[in-house]
This record gives C-alpha cells, sequence and structure tokens, in this order.
C-alpha cells in the first residue's frame, strides 16, 4: 500500500477500559510497592508494557475453539489437536504440554543438567538461567559482540558467536554440555533475532560433537518474519516455511505459548528423542499433570492450537512488527538511546547511554522504568543489574553487560495512539534525564530478585 499508517490487522469487538491514576495516586503506588513496578496492581498502569507474555487478545477464533474444549483428564480431543499442530509446525515428535515456558525449562533442565555441567545459550532468558543455576549448572551467554552493544546495527544481533561455542566446548569438555540452546528471538539480549546461517552454524557445531540442540522457541514467528526480511536468500520463502526450516535444525524446543502463540497461558516441551521424552513426562506427571494435558485445561490446548495458525499470517506479522519499530523510530528521533535496530516484541531503552551520572550499582535501569510510571503511568521492565548482577563475595555485584528498560508491546492489545502516548512519555522522562537519581536494593531474594525485590532511592 502507497501509505505510511500502521493499520491494526483486526476490528475491535471488545474492550477493556484503562485507569487513570493521578500523579498522587501513582506516586503512593511506587512507596507500597517498594520502587518495584511488579508491585503495582493493572489498574494503577496506564498503559502497560511490562511484558508480551499472555496478555494479548486472542481472536473470536481463539474464543470459538475454547467453547469445544474437551476436559476429560486423559486422551482428551483438544489435546490431540494440540499435539498435531505442534508436530505439524515442528516436525518434533514428542509433545508435552505445560503450563507456562519456566515449567517446560524447569522439566528439562531437571532431567539433563546437574552440578558441573554448563548449557550455552546466545543469552539465558532469566527463567532460563534461573533454572539452570537452581540445577547446580552453569549457565553461559555468548551472544555476538554486537548483540551486546545497544548502539551497533546489525540485522541479526541475537546471534550466537560460534567461536566462543566452539571454545566453550573445547574447555569444559562435551560430556559436560547436556545440550546448547539458542533463544529466538533473543528476549534478554533486545528482543534480535537469529539467523537461519547462524542456526545451521550451531547444528553443524553440535553435530560434530554429538550434542543435542534446543531452541527456546517463544518468538519463533517473530524470528521468522525478520529472517524473511533480512536474511539474502529468504524474502521468497513463505514465514511458514521458514519456521519450518528454524525447526528443523533442533532436537527440541521449550515454548512459552504466552508469547507466538497468543494464549494467555501455556507452553510445551517438543523433541526428538522418545527416551528424554519419557523421562520428562515422569516429571511433567509429579508437577504438571497427566501427559495429556499437563497443567492447562482442553480449552486452553485448543487456543494455543489455533494462535500457533494465526501468528504466522503475514499480514499480523507485518503489523506487529512495523509497529514496534514505528515506536522505536519515536525514540530514536527524540534523541532517545535504545538498542537498534528495534527487537521483535519490545523496544529497548539504553538507561547506561540515557543516564550515564548513575553507576550501575545504582541500577539506572530500575531509576528510568520507576520514572517512566511516575511521569505517565506507563509500566515497563529493568532488564540490567537488577536482573542480572552477580552478587560477590565481598559484598559488591559485577554488574549486568547492558543496562536496559523494556517496553514490550502486548500482541493485537493497543493501538497507535496508545504507543503515540508511550513516545510523548519516554521523550518527557529524557528531557530531564539529568534530574532522576539511583536507587538501593532494600529487600531481596535468592532467585530472580528483580520480580519481589525493594528499593529504596540512593
Ligand atoms: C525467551 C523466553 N523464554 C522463556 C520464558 C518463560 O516463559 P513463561 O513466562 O511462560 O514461564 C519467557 C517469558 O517471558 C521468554 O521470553
Amino acid at each position: 500500500m502507497p501509505y505510511r499508517t500502521i493499520i491494526e490487522p483486526f476490528r475491535i469487538h471488545s474492550v477493556q477500559g484503562i485507569a487513570f491514576p493521578t500523579e498522587q495516586e501513582r506516586e503512593a503506588a511506587l512507596v507500597r510497592a517498594g520502587h518495584n513496578l511488579f508491585g503495582l496492581h493493572a489498574d494503577e498502569v496506564i498503559i502497560d508494557l511490562l511484558t508480551d507474555s499472555g496478555t494479548g487478545s486472542m481472536s473470536a477464533e481463539q474464543w470459538a475453539a475454547m467453547m469445544v474444549g474437551d476436559e476429560s483428564y486423559a486422551g482428551s480431543r483438544s489435546f490431540y489437536r494440540f499435539a498435531d499442530k505442534v508436530t505439524g509446525l515442528t516436525g518434533l515428535p514428542e509433545v508435552i504440554p505445560v503450563h507456562q515456558g519456566r515449567a517446560a525449562e524447569w522439566i528439562l533442565f531437571s532431567v539433563i543438567a546437574g552440578p558441573g555441567s554448563v548449557v550455552p545459550n546466545n543469552t539465558h532468558f532469566d527463567t532460563t538461567r534461573a533454572n539452570v543455576e537452581y540445577q547446580g549448572a552453569e549457565a553461559r551467554d555468548m551472544v555476538i559482540p554486537e548483540g551486546r552493544d545497544p548502539a551497533v546495527d546489525h540485522p541479526f544481533k541475537g546471534n550466537m558467536d560460534l567461536g566462543v561455542l566452539e571454545q566453550t566446548i573445547a574447555e569444559v569438555g562435551a560430556d559436560r554440555i547436556p545440550l546448547v540452546m539458542v533463544t529466538v528471538t533473543n528476549n534478554s539480549g533486545g528482543g534480535q533475532p537469529v539467523s537461519l546461517e547462524n542456526l545451521r552454524g550451531i547444528r553443524e557445531i553440535c553435530d560434530r560433537h554429538s550434542l543435542p540442540f534446543f531452541m527456546d522457541a517463544a518468538r519463533f514467528a517473530e524470528n521468522a518474519w525478520f529472517i524473511k526480511l533480512r536474511e539474502p536468500g529468504q524474502g521468497d520463502r513463505t514465514t511458514r516455511e521458514i519456521a519450518t526450516a528454524m525447526f528443523s535444525l533442533v532436537d527440541g524446543v521449550s515454548f512459552s505459548a504466552k508469547k507466538d502463540a497468543i494464549a494467555n497461558i501455556g507452553g510445551f516441551l517438543a523433541m526428538r528423542d522418545p527416551d528424554l521424552a519419557a523421562r520428562c513426562r515422569n516429571l511433567l506427571i509429579l508437577t504438571e499433570g497427566f501427559p495429556t494435558y499437563g497443567g492447562l485445561a482442553g480449552r486452553d490446548l485448543e487456543a494455543i492450537a489455533v494462535g500457533l495458525d494465526e501468528v504466522l499470517d503475514e499480514g499480523y506479522l507485518r503489523y506487529r512488527i512495523r509497529s514496534t519499530e514505528y515506536l522505536g523510530e519515536k525514540c530514536r528521533e527524540g534523541g532517545v538511546p535504545i538498542v537498534w535496530p528495534p527487537g521483535g516484541h519490545a523496544i529497548y531503552i539504553d538507561a547506561k547511554a540515557m543516564l550515564p551520572h548513575i553507576p550501575p550499582s545504582q541500577y539506572p535501569a530500575q531509576s528510568l522504568a520507576v520514572e517512566l510510571y511516575r511521569d505517565g503511568g506507563v509500566r515497563g521492565v529493568e532488564i540490567g543489574s537488577v536482573m542480572f548482577g552477580v552478587p560477590n563475595d565481598d559484598g559488591t555485584e559485577t554488574p549486568a553487560a547492558m543496562e536496559l528498560v523494556r517496553l514490550a508491546v502486548p500482541r493485537r492489545t493497543y493501538t497507535q495512539s496508545h504507543i503515540d502516548y508511550v513516545a510523548e512519555v519516554i521523550l518527557a522522562v529524557a528531557a530531564r534525564s539529568k534530574d532522576l537519581g539511583g536507587y538501593r536494593i532494600t529487600e531481596q531474594a535468592p532467585w530472580l530478585r528483580h520480580f519481589t525485590a525493594r528499593f529504596e532511592p540512593v
């Protein structure tokens, strides 16, 4: 089309109201929540960009499918529809439903990892890292150098550094590596895609060392769309063909259906190896449920099955990726440093560059996230040293590689005027960034502290 306006490729048939808390109400909410945005009530938030996980709007077709959910405990029709859809898409015959992505991670790493093992990933997502470390194993990130520099332009900043992968295998030995994982798109590294060429390279290395290769496929469709747009020779293929090519390279996937299945809950593990699947199912029964529902209602399995088709609609993907890019462009035009190019599901503001006067030990990205809420009721999330800082024995912390605020866009939920408002808030906060100060942690949990930590201004 010759026009530039991004048209949301849907009509809205059902709406939920937004609350508009006053400035004083937002300040009181911040104090009550210990300046941790996870502690806010949703009705204290105007535009909620905390996550794109489970926050999307389901289609009429998904709601209709839920009505035919079969809630049989064992062997439900809905499970077989779901499993056929997953196998049809991925080519992976063993399908294990779980209630969400981290349950897949917990089961997988409980079965294959333990003290002394090392798991390579481009960048572990926070729950993935925590589940690896909980087993006493080591989670190693090895994204390409461009993926650690917010300002460098590169079409596939989520790519794994194949040289570092080789070195790691040589250093620790293949017998200590239970699998190699790659996260598409690379959520903790800016929502950046991984190229098909890079996936092929990882496959080749895994083959040479007889290592299983798994994909965290939460955003497989967004990754496939980026491949179509950016990878030489891929532009004429359909996104479904590209997704099929991605899945054909791996031995298994862990999947959160709350992202690219556009469902509000759910996930799965899928793999080729029936023995590994049997060991996973034993744990599944202990913690999630019988293998034909795995912690989900039959109606959830139906919604996921439909969502896995809808997400590959290219009209949807064009709108989806373009609308995130639109927010990224507004930031860039306003001089706000962001991870460039914009990610698929989110833009990531570079708080280290925006707030150079706040040291990483005082959590600049937490400060910026708090201010976006205080100023405009926009909720994002810190992805920096609160989430990934490593405590040292002497009480100091080794900071994270980047200090980012992620603003994740829920699927099919907000319109262009919501996004215009968010851009206005970001630019207003950026204009007085020199006035922002740091934070210190006053309370924290031993795992995934960012969810529950409390902060006070320094
Ligand atoms: C890349 C990635 N992996 C795993 C997960 C965990 O999934 P869930 O939130 O469904 O447990 C997420 C969630 O945001 C994610 O983005």
